[in-house]
């Protein structure tokens, strides 16, 4: 632990039924609320209002958003403006107490959060808790580290008899733009880093999922942050390229897709104003190698949990599986055992391993990869959708046996494996190929071959490589996550290196 005495989140033992009958009748009671998000401040009446709907049954209304206007972002810029000098002046120790404070109130809010993360994102319990539990361990995590690197500036030698010092400040006006897909844990992280380093941040969260990061905003407020130095900007890639278009946003910190990195890179630098950082954390294509040494049942556990867990919507998730030759028979049928096992449904369910995808869009283009697949004659093994889930956006796990990694054209979102087979002498090629794909965020690897781990190690260009576990779930500050190359800029978010980046450095030199 770099921070004694800060420890992660514990979240709640749903093993324990002295914990899980509250935590369960809790959720029952929470079902039927309507919940609401709108910006933390409107200069009018704001944009259009829309109705959030549950992906597991679309005829479910789990609440409104009220969308930010042009006028609304503005307003938000020149408030942040403001408030900016104010947070920065207020030093590391006050802000860190604040997020700590924060953390405590997500914390008591739990079932509200695994409530709306399950009505709002189809997400079952299980990653209902991970998503508080990240969320607190961020928020946790920024705050031990704002009091270590914010609290006072760094005495520098002084050979020469003068005094240096060097101190860390905010830059000014962060931009934090989430997916869908983590809506409280990257809501939560990315507005936190650029709080506790100094900055005023205007957040936006996914359109899909403004309702989580509505009530993580609420406390926040209750907690002491002012409302003109975290304000909620809700609404879609428009509200997104108001935002980052801005002469005024000193930052953007991003996580999503390539392509709205990319739009974002290219609007930041189109301003007439300072160069701005941008932090933006992407997709992957990532694999797992398995060779002939490894151990088939923990395999078999991985492979599933890293690929179909979350509905395969992690951009950490599982895409492409390379199976020895020797041992891929064997292994392909202990994997489609575990496959034809896992239960598909609501995610309200406890039993629930594989809820829907997040809406209509997502469902279609990961239908259209499957049909494309099997007009292309790549052998294709899907699970039958249960009854009963007409209403809702559910995509049949499904696992695709291809030629090579090549095959693919880009990440494909949702519970799809694929399996690629090889040769152990063609070890390096089977890198080389995967790396060439410019993506380079997760990569697993199981073997009991110590040269094989080195050799692999050695070649891969990866963000977070795991060895003999499976490749989900990175938990802050023990996994600092983030990728390379395609998947991201770094630094890595939950690590020792991520807060001094959305900082800005002053040395003082005083001649005695
Ligand atoms: P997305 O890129 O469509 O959207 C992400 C965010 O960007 C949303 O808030 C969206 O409204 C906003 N946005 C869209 N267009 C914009 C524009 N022109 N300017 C500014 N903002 C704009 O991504 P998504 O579908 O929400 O999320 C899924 C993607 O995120 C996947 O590729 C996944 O791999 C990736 N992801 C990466 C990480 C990571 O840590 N590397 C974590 C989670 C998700
Ligand atoms: N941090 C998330 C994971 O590791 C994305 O799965």
């Amino acid at each position: 632990n770099i921070f004694p005495g800060r420890v992660n989140s514990m979240g709640v033992d749903l093993a324990d039924p002295v914990v899980r009958r509250p935590m369960l009748d809790r959720l029952q009671e929470l079902n039927e609320q309507v919940w609401a998000a709108a910006p933390t401040v409107l200069a009018g009446s704001g944009g259009p209002v829309r109705e959030i709907r549950s992906p597991f049954d679309r005829s479910q209304v789990v609440g409104t958003v009220l969308e930010a206007a042009p006028e609304d972002v503005d307003l938000a810029y020149k408030r942040a403006k403001e408030a900016q000098p104010r947070w920065d002046a207020l030093g590391g120790l006050a802000r860190a107490d604040l997020l700590d404070r924060t953390a405590d109130l997500f914390e008591e809010n739990m079932a509200e959060f695994i409530s709306i993360c399950h009505r709002e994102a189809g997400k079952n319990i299980i990653d209902g808790v991970l998503e508080v539990r990240e969320a607190v361990d961020f928020l946790r995590f920024y705050a031990s580290e704002a009091r270590m690197l914010f609290a006072a500036p760094l005495p520098l030698p002084g050979p020469t008899g003068e005094e240096n010092r060097l101190g860390l400040y905010g830059r000014g006006i962060f931009a934090s733009i989430s997916p869908w897909n983590f809506p409280l844990a990257i809501f939560t992280g990315t507005m936190a880093a650029p709080l506790a380093a100094g900055n005023t941040v205007l957040a936006k969260p996914a359109a899909q999922t403004p309702l989580v990061a509505a009530l993580a905003t609420r406390l926040c407020h209750e907690a002491g942050i002012p409302n003109d130095v975290l304000q909620l900007l809700p609404g879609g890639g428009d509200v997104g390229g108001r935002m980052t278009s801005d002469e005024r946003v000193s930052g953007v910190v991003f996580t999503g897709s390539v392509g709205t990195a990319r739009a974002i890179n290219r609007s930041l630098a189109d301003r007439d104003a300072p160069i701005a950082t941008l932090i933006a954390e992407t997709g992957g294509q990532n694999a797992m190698i398995v060779d002939s040494s490894a151990l088939p049942e923990q395999v078999t556990r991985d492979v599933v949990a890293s690929s179909f867990q979350s509905a395969g919507q992690r951009c950490s998730a599982l895409r492409v599986l390379y199976l020895q030759n020797e041992v891929a028979d064997t292994m392909l049928d202990m994997i489609k055992g575990a496959f034809e096992a896992l239960v598909i449904g609501d995610p309200r369910d406890m039993s629930t391993d594989v809820g829907p995808v997040i809406d209509e869009d997502a469902r279609e283009k990961l239908e259209a990869h499957v049909a494309d697949m099997q007009a292309k004659g790549f052998k294709v093994h899907r699970r039958e959708l249960p009854e009963g889930l007409e209403n809702g956006t559910f995509v049949a796990p499904t696992i695709i046996e291809l030629d090579s990694i090549h095959d693919l054209d880009g990440e494909n979102f949702g519970p799809i494996l694929h399996i690629v087979r090889f040769d152990i002498n063609e070890l390096e090629e089977v890198i080389e190929d995967i790396n060439s794909t410019g993506f380079g965020l997760t990569m697993g690897l199981h073997s009991r071959i110590d040269a094989t781990r080195r050799r692999v190690e050695a070649h891969v260009k990866v963000g977070n490589f795991y060895v003999n576990r499976n490749q989900i779930g990175a938990v802050v500050e023990s996994q600092p996550f983030g990728g390379e190359g395609l998947s991201g800029t770094g630094p890595k978010a939950g690590g020792p290196n991520y807060l001094a980046r959305f900082a800005t450095e002053r040395v003082t030199t005083i001649d005695t």
